[in-house]
């Protein structure tokens, strides 16, 4: 793995970043703006009936790896999220949001739209789930934590398991294990209303959070190990 390069690729991005803004999206689709929780974007059900190859999905990381690294682990302060062993679900429903404007996400749309269909959809995803976690990703400042796991079992438990490690049927993400201030902010996006297409019981929740429990909950979520993370850890020892 090309460990070496890790933090020299975000510049790289942010100049491409400048770059792409006068220039222009490859694929453009008709997406329907409205789209809410529960709709589906149609080229997220084309992609989930389709069988991922990990192989082929390297090759679109490419595309990927210059914000997310080439670990998939994103960057320490957070910008960019680990996307290494996220449910192939979440991850096809993440892009195909992003594709939709129903998450906005300016920086990575017009990445996003290099995707070529459903296919490579599907084989990125099946390939983000062969890399392995960050074994050490960053975290909360550790000060409180029994009140933050108190708000984590009794508001998020239900829908993101016991430890973080979502539910690909669901596609409800695996978060534990996740950069703190990335894990701060979408909660804030959260409730925020920049991700139009979130859970209305998850939105409900975070609404009534305050700055002490975003912070608390998201230092305990960023300590959690999921089995995926342990399986992983396994083979990055090797
Ligand atoms: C120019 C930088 C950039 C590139 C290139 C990029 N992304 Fe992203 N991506 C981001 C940022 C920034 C976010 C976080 C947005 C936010 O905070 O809501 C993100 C978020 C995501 C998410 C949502 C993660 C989550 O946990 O919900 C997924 C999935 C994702 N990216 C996948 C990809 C894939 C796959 C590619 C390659 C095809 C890609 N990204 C290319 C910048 C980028
Ligand atoms: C009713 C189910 C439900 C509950 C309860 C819930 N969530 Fe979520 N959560 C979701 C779903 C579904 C998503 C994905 C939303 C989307 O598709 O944009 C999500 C997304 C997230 C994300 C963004 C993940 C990413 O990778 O971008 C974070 C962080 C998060 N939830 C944390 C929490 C925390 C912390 C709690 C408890 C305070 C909580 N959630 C409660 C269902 C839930």
């Amino acid at each position: 793995m090309a460990l070496g390069i890790r933090w020299t690729a975000p510049l790289a991005a942010l100049a491409l970043i400048g770059a792409l803004a006068v220039g222009s999206a490859r694929a453009q689709s008709a997406f329907d703006p409205n789209v809410k929780w529960g709709s589906k974007v149609k080229e997220a059900l084309d992609a989930l009936q389709l069988q991922g190859d990990a192989k082929r999905g390297e090759d679109v990381f490419g595309i990927c790896a210059a914000c997310h690294m080439p670990t998939a682990w994103g960057d320490p302060a957070g910008t960019f999220p680990q996307l290494a062993g996220q449910h192939p679900t979440v991850i096809i429903k993440q892009i195909a949001d992003i594709r939709a404007r129903n998450r906005k996400n300016p920086t990575m749309l017009p990445f996003a739209m290099q995707i070529e269909g459903s296919q490579d959809l599907a084989d990125v995803s099946a390939y983000i789930l062969t890399l392995p976690m960050n074994p050490n990703n960053p975290k909360g400042a550790g000060t409180d934590l029994p009140y933050g796991e108190r708000l984590f079992k009794e508001n998020c438990v239900r829908c993101h398991g016991e430890m973080g490690q979502g539910n690909e049927k669901d596609s409800f993400p695996l978060i534990g294990g996740q950069t703190y201030n990335y894990i701060v902010r979408q909660l804030k996006e959260i409730r925020d209303g920049l991700r139009l297409n979130a859970n209305p019981d998850m939105v409900k929740q975070v609404n009534a959070f305050s700055d002490r429990d975003f912070l608390a909950v998201a230092d305990y979520v960023s300590r959690l190990r999921t089995p995926n993370h342990l399986k992983n850890l396994a083979k990055l020892k090797k």
